[in-house]
């Protein structure tokens, strides 16, 4: 299957395309790359533009265009799409550095563009404003979260990253956490866009900068616990939330969890037989002395059977916990919200 594997740019429609242009420029610190009759281009600082503008009666996000590798090819591509049924058009030259372009609208009537792009445009820093380094990702509310997050990994070939329940599920298609969230509360509509900055230090800024220019913080700064991002929240002139963004997660892939799992497991199994048969010292000497627990271990070798056996069990149920606790779904929920809670708490 070929999956796309980046966020290229959001689109949006709104009625005073010049107020949004002056926010994105002045405020949020993107760099107009380029303007004609019909939209304004706004870039970061890799691609041509991460943020299309265009006039519409009212403020939404009406498009999300998403990149497959340059070594993929977008006929294969389409042929897969057509193959989940859906119905595919393709444009020549839509947009600026955008020769090719497959589109096709998601289930919840979002256009999406998939195109491939060779070269980075190599954008320049802007001067003034927060200055986002990447655009993030786009979150959107969902009448049928189960159906939309499906076709997003059955047709673009996102994985899934986390599930806050069964209402709000978080998508990846590299290496950030989330690129696309989806939350099921009754309506297709924006949730928010997140641009991405370097580290806390320039979020700090961003939110005097925002709070400076009459940009209230909605929420934040602190920390989720999904994703473990930084974040602090406003809306835009048009009303739509823009989130700051900070420092997220690294989410595992499937397969380095499984064999983390596993060497937790067998790394539990060996401590088990070697405390419980008496007969591996080496064993106990080489994997317990690193863990700092010899001691107690030691201890153990002249406990009665019936002794060894609970303690063998208790560390095989802290291995599995342990392991549960790594790994990068519902398992991990619970300790990450805490680590979140903590950590925001801390900024207060
Ligand atoms: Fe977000």
């Amino acid at each position: 299957m070929i999956r796309v594997r980046k966020i290229a740019h959001a689109s949006y429609e709104m009625p005073d395309l010049d107020k949004q242009t002056e926010y994105y420029t002045d405020v949020l610190g993107l760099t107009l790359t380029a303007k004609d009759k019909d939209a304004v281009y706004l870039a970061n600082t890799v691609d041509h533009h991460s943020v299309v503008l265009r006039k519409g009666d009212q403020a939404k996000c009406v498009r999300v265009g998403f990149q497959i590798s340059p070594e993929a090819d977008l006929d294969e591509f389409e042929k897969q799409t057509k193959a989940h049924g859906v119905k595919t058009s393709r444009k020549k030259d839509p947009e600026p550095t955008i020769a090719d372009m497959l589109v096709f609208e998601d289930p919840k009537g979002t256009t999406i563009e998939v195109f491939k792009r060779a070269d980075f445009a190599h954008q320049k820093f802007g001067g003034k404003g927060v200055v986002p380094h990447k655009l993030g990702h786009v979150a959107f509310h969902c009448e049928d979260v189960k159906k939309v997050s499906k076709f997003y990994v059955d047709v673009l070939g996102f994985r899934e990253s986390d599930w806050m329940a069964d209402f709000f599920v978080f998508l990846r298609c590299g290496p950030d956490h989330h690129t696309i969230n989806l939350m099921g509360t009754g309506s297709n509509r924006h949730f928010h866009t997140a641009f991405e900055v370097r580290n806390w230090g320039q979020l700090q800024e961003a939110c005097d900068f925002l709070s400076l220019n009459g940009y209230r913080t909605l929420w934040g700064p602190g920390r989720h616990g999904i994703g473990h991002n930084l974040f602090a929240y406003h809306r835009s002139p048009n009303g739509l939330i823009i989130t700051v963004l900070g420092n997220g997660a690294v989410p595992k892939n499937g397969s380095a969890s499984l064999i983390v799992g596993l060497v937790f497991i067998l790394g539990g199994v060996a401590i088990f037989v070697a405390v419980y048969t008496r007969y591996a010292l080496a064993v106990q000497a080489c994997v317990v002395e690193n863990l700092g627990a010899w001691a107690s271990i030691k201890r153990s070798v002249s406990l009665s059977k019936g002794g060894r056996l609970r303690i063998a069990a208790v560390y095989m149920l802290f291995l599995i916990l342990s392991w549960i606790a790594s790994r990068p779904s519902h398992g991990s929920l619970v300790w990450r919200q805490l680590r979140g809670t903590t950590e925001s708490l801390s900024l207060l």
